[in-house]
């Protein structure tokens, strides 16, 4: 459509004016209105320098303003799972605007969508909606503190559960090394966090059993609860085993704390029992995220009916508001979940996953990169200076940020989109149900070229 169409309206040309603009040009009119040129702080790609402007994106790609053309690895930071304009959620997105644009309101779709959840994910008896990851996880922490009248939270130390005063701790920091079985120095990652917050929070390594031992014999009658990332896709897949998650589970449970999975990127990674399911290790409270609406903007927290039943109008916890479970994100949550409960779905989410992976191994040892990948399901990291297992946050501080940085920016010229998160973050990556094998081998052909050019 060309903006001087005279059937457009006063807005509509002003829209297409912006949609005809070059990524540059894009990104100079951005930076007057947007600090920094971008309506969210993460979709600025540090080492690109910018963030993509998009004009759509279908399937498993995405198409900057000037027409060019990513397989995209990212998927919307892990929430575009289904891939992009799936037929499921955009049939389930249309019937939401016959319904009319209702936020506000309940409609069958919730109840639909509560009882899903509970059929197929281990601790959910009872279901609440959120908006954000954030927003979800605050409502957990608040639950935590409520059921058990104690106010301290501990939280593992490279895990991330969104971007609000209370767990917005050590998810980078600091990079000195801890000895295990010690404490993390808390250190908040915002400016503008009180200091008074750092005495509500309790950091400690991660599979570090003596650490936490030492932290609930220390503290265990003032924590209210345990919030982890039962997998750590966030820096880059780092995995915990069966008896570790076993261990945290008991001994939430013998000092009276809520266990709370943030689930809110492992969700429907390994299956549609999430990561609680593939551990066998159920926690008291859950958020699920991102894939759970396939890109939509609902989150779900579920847990034990006991402690779920806290919130309002039940109970005192206060939880709502006005786009909570918006009905638009909540029918496009159930489209969804059908969708990824419907047989041979992780048939084809591991064999997408696995091809990719297993391609990256040979073609960075054929390049003679050292990059260990490590995956699990439906997301991956790649760690550059390494050909061991990453098994710790502090070791993956270790990796080669420069050659990332090279990666990525070869990989975003020849057409492949990987994103990142700063020199801090190991950061995630993914495929989606609309990665075919073709799609995989295609960007292997041209990730193959990336490194040459390296
Ligand atoms: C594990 C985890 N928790 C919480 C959040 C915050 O979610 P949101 O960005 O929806 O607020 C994220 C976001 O990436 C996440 O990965």
């Amino acid at each position: 459509m060309q903006a001087d169409q005279s059937v457009f309206t006063k807005e509509q040309t002003a829209m297409s004016t912006i949609q005809t603009m070059s990524q540059s040009d894009l990104r100079a009119e951005a930076k007057r209105y947007l600090p920094g040129g971008v309506g969210a702080t993460g979709r600025h790609n540090p080492c690109l320098g910018y963030a993509l402007y998009l004009r759509h994106a279908e399937g498993c790609r995405i198409y900057d303003v000037d027409g060019k053309e990513y397989i995209d690895f990212n998927l919307a930071h892990g929430a575009a799972f289904l891939g992009y304009n799936h037929p499921a959620t955009r049939e389930a997105m249309t019937a939401a605007l016959d319904v009319g644009i209702l936020s506000g309101y309940e409609t069958e779709a919730h109840t639909d969508l509560a009882r899903r959840i509970t059929e197929i994910v281990p601790c959910a008896e009872r279901v609440r909606y959120g908006n954000t990851g954030s927003e979800a996880t605050m409502v957990c922490v608040r639950l935590a503190r409520a059921h058990t009248g104690k106010h301290k939270i501990l939280k593992f130390w490279g895990h991330f559960h969104g971007l609000y005063d209370y767990v917005m701790y050590n998810s980078h920091t600091p990079l000195t090394p801890v000895t295990p079985g010690n404490y993390v120095e808390p250190c908040g990652e915002s400016a503008g966090m009180p200091p008074q917050m750092d005495d509500l929070i309790i950091v400690v390594p991660w599979k570090d059993e003596a650490a936490l031992a030492r932290a609930l014999r220390e503290h265990g009658d003032e924590i209210g609860g345990i919030i982890m990332e039962p997998i750590n896709y966030n820096q880059g897949c780092i995995v915990a085993d069966t008896e570790y998650m076993q261990f945290v589970r008991d001994q939430a449970s013998a000092h009276d704390i809520v266990l709370i999975y943030d689930e809110v990127l492992s969700a429907f990674r390994t299956g549609p029992d999430c990561a609680q399911g593939y551990y066998g290790v159920t926690p008291d409270v859950c958020v699920l995220g991102k894939a759970v609406a396939a890109g939509a903007p609902v989150t779900v927290i579920a847990g034990k009916a006991e402690i779920m039943d806290l919130v309002g109008p039940l109970g005192e916890v206060a939880q709502s508001g006005t786009f909570t479970g918006n009905p638009p994100a909540v029918m496009t949550a159930l489209a969804a979940v059908n969708e990824l409960t419907s047989p041979g779905f992780y048939d084809h989410i591991y064999e997408a996953g696995g091809r990719l992976c297993d391609g990256l191994v040979g073609l960075f040892e054929r390049a003679g990169v050292p990059a260990r990948v490590q995956g699990l399901g439906a997301r991956f990291g790649i760690f550059f200076g390494f050909t061991h297992p990453v098994e710790r946050f502090d070791d993956s501080l270790n990796r080669d940020q420069e050659m990332t940085g090279r990666f990525i920016r070869a990989c975003a010229d020849k057409g492949v989109y990987f994103h990142d998160y700063g020199t801090l973050v190991a950061g995630h990556h993914g495929v989606s149900a609309q990665h075919t094998l073709d799609d995989i081998d295609e960007a292997l052909n041209r990730i193959e070229r990336a490194l040459h050019s390296m």
